[in-house]
């Protein structure tokens, strides 16, 4: 079982200033809830307790909003407002929440790397980039498909999806052979290929079960793309030993760390779920 999920949230997010410029990106709300917060969601329902997140400086929203808030809870203590922190008290109650300073950016690589101290190195664990925001539209949630896969498979998986060729400049790219309708046996990653050199348009998107041995692989990755430890090249080298299952996820994903995927998501959530 994977009990423990990595939020690597030390990203500076640069796209949604000046919005961020005191405010972490992940606590940037869908309606009216914070984006890390969908993600600890869907952990949490995926069978995880300890919710541990690498951020950098600026970050202090994110503990805050997973610790009491005595003002507000005494504010609306007894109203039919209580109800709207219900999600967050359930989440409160049952998961553990554990933080460790990214102090430089130097790539989601690094990141996950300094959450070792977090996770540990005896157990698989997940990790959930919040800007993605990833919905099922039936069934069970992304993670969730994942975690059930892991049983069967017992290596390092990758969620991916087919994005159009001119975009696979901004994602990880596999390729593999389809060893089962929509999960493939990795044998080549490429980190932010140009269209011209992505060996598929198939796109890593946030979501990662890791195996405890990427953390020496991490130690032994020299900055790649962008001069940024990337997880891509660490997973390469798993991916070499044929431990690495890429899958299509069932559900669907928002970019929330783009300003076009944010829109959508307020709007879909808007539309399907406040609603209803
Ligand atoms: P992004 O590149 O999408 O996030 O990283 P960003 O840098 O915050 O966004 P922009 O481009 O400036 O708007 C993907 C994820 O990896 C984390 C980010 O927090 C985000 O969740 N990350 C990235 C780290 O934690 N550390 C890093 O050094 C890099």
């Amino acid at each position: 079982m994977i009990k423990k999920c990595l939020f690597p949230a030390a990203g500076y997010g640069t796209r949604f200033l000046p919005a961020t410029k005191a405010i972490p990106k992940e606590m940037l709300p869908i309606l009216t809830k914070p984006l890390i917060e969908y993600g600890v969601e869907e952990a949490y329902e995926a069978g995880c307790e300890v919710m541990a997140t690498v951020t950098g400086r600026g970050k202090e929203a994110i503990e805050k909003h997973f610790d009491t808030s005595y003002e507000v809870e005494d504010q609306i203590k007894g109203s039919s407002k209580e109800e709207l922190l219900a999600d967050t008290r359930n989440l409160m109650q049952n998961c553990t929440f554990t933080y460790t300073p990214q102090k430089e950016m130097m790539g989601l690589g690094d990141a996950i790397n300094k959450g070792k101290v977090l996770v540990g190195d005896s157990e698989p664990f997940a990790v959930i980039l919040a800007d993605d925001l990833c919905i099922n539209l039936e069934g069970v949630n992304v993670l969730k498909q994942m975690t059930a896969l892991y049983e069967k498979y017992q290596c390092s998986i990758v969620a991916i999806m087919e994005v159009p060729m001119d975009k696979v400049n901004k994602y990880g790219v596999i390729a593999g052979e389809e060893i089962e309708e929509g999960v493939y046996r990795v044998s080549s990653m490429v980190e932010k290929p140009e269209p011209s050199e992505a060996p598929t348009n198939m796109a890593i998107i946030g979501r990662y079960i890791l195996t405890p041995d990427i953390f020496e692989l991490l130690d032994n990755t020299k900055p790649g793309k962008g001069g940024e430890i990337q997880i891509t090249d660490a997973l390469l080298e798993q991916a070499k030993q044929g431990k690495v299952i890429a899958y299509k996820f069932k559900g669907k994903r928002f970019d929330c760390g783009s300003i076009d995927g944010y829109v959508e998501a307020t709007n879909y959530f808007y539309e399907n779920l406040l609603k209803k």
